[in-house]
């Protein structure tokens, strides 16, 4: 089975719903608090796993309780956690989600995440090495991302660069990416200069750009594609987008072709943002297989 490795944060998501936000001095009373599990890494890392795929977590977690349910999540979810390492003096990280109408604000608190440093890349070395691809993202230091991609890129190992949340990047490391899938405002960050187009025909078959219900876009070297998103009523968008990385990690490792690795994360976020929660609607292989609009050549075991 291929291996795929997941390198990013793992974090407990805090998270109210409420029937607005609240303006500067204002004090609103929402409806719900639940904690869940969540960090773009973890997310992207139990999509994956949900899906089939032979996943390896790497990053830090705090010696708190968080941490330890953190990790316990990881292993009930079936991922390998020999590379996430408890690290003392920074609590876990946490996410501060609001929930209005289905669509979330978040704050992010790195926390332990941060701890992931260039010493601790060292021993992700090996990891790297012995994965068939690897899904990094923004919730790590800037420092580590750009050594894990400038690693994959030296020794020729696919790379998921899912540059979320946004923050300016050196276009030499987004070259090196495989794979990039930014959301629309996290291309508008990276890509100032260049409209969506140009963008997608500067990078073919490389820049994939996920716009939520408008669908996904990227250019195949001919012309530009646009996947269509499949129509649902959600719930809660928190992880649609981390559900669609993991999901494409595992039909690219399981050898489908860009547009239908692209299909089949589109129905697996589409799945996801059914249930509430960033983790709690990602669909097993079984429920994607159970879709009316699962395709039978996607032939994923
Ligand atoms: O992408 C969604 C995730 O981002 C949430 O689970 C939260 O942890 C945030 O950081």
């Amino acid at each position: 089975m291929s291996k795929i490795a997941v390198i990013g944060s793992i974090s407990t998501d805090f998270v109210v719903t409420a029937d607005k936000r609240p303006e500067v001095g204002e004090t609103i009373t929402g409806n719900d608090f639940s904690t869940t599990f969540g960090g773009k890494g973890a997310n992207q890392a139990v999509a994956s796993a949900r899906l089939g795929g032979e996943v390896y977590m790497a990053g830090t977690v705090g010696t708190d309780l968080f941490g330890k349910e953190l990790i316990h999540n990881l292993t009930e979810n079936k991922i390998h956690t020999d590379y996430v390492e408890p690290v003392t003096h920074v609590p876990s990280g946490s996410a501060h989600i609001t929930i209005v109408d289905g669509d979330n604000a978040i704050v992010y608190i790195p926390g332990a995440n941060n701890a992931i440093d260039n010493n601790r890349m060292e021993k992700l070395s090996e990891l790297i090495e012995s994965s068939d691809i690897v899904v990094v993202q923004n919730e790590l230091p800037q420092a580590v991302v750009e050594k894990i991609i400038d690693f994959c890129f030296a020794q020729q190992i696919k790379v998921i660069y899912n540059p979320a949340p946004a923050r300016e990047v050196n276009q030499s490391v987004l070259e090196k990416a495989t794979y990039l899938t930014p959301n629309e405002s996290e291309f508008n960050l990276l890509f100032p200069e260049m409209t969506i187009s140009e963008g997608l025909a500067k990078f073919p078959n490389q820049l994939i750009v996920t716009m939520g219900s408008k669908g996904v876009y990227y250019h195949d070297g001919t012309s530009e594609k646009h996947i269509s998103s499949y129509k649902v009523n959600p719930i809660d968008t928190t992880g649609a987008g981390d559900t669609f990385n993991g999901a494409f990690a595992v039909a690219l490792t399981a050898g489908l072709d860009m547009e239908a690795s692209i299909r089949f994360g589109n129905l697996a976020a589409s799945l996801s943002i059914q249930k509430f929660g960033a983790q709690g609607g990602m669909p097993t292989l079984a429920e994607m297989k159970e879709s009316e609009q699962y395709e039978k050549t996607w032939n994923i075991k």
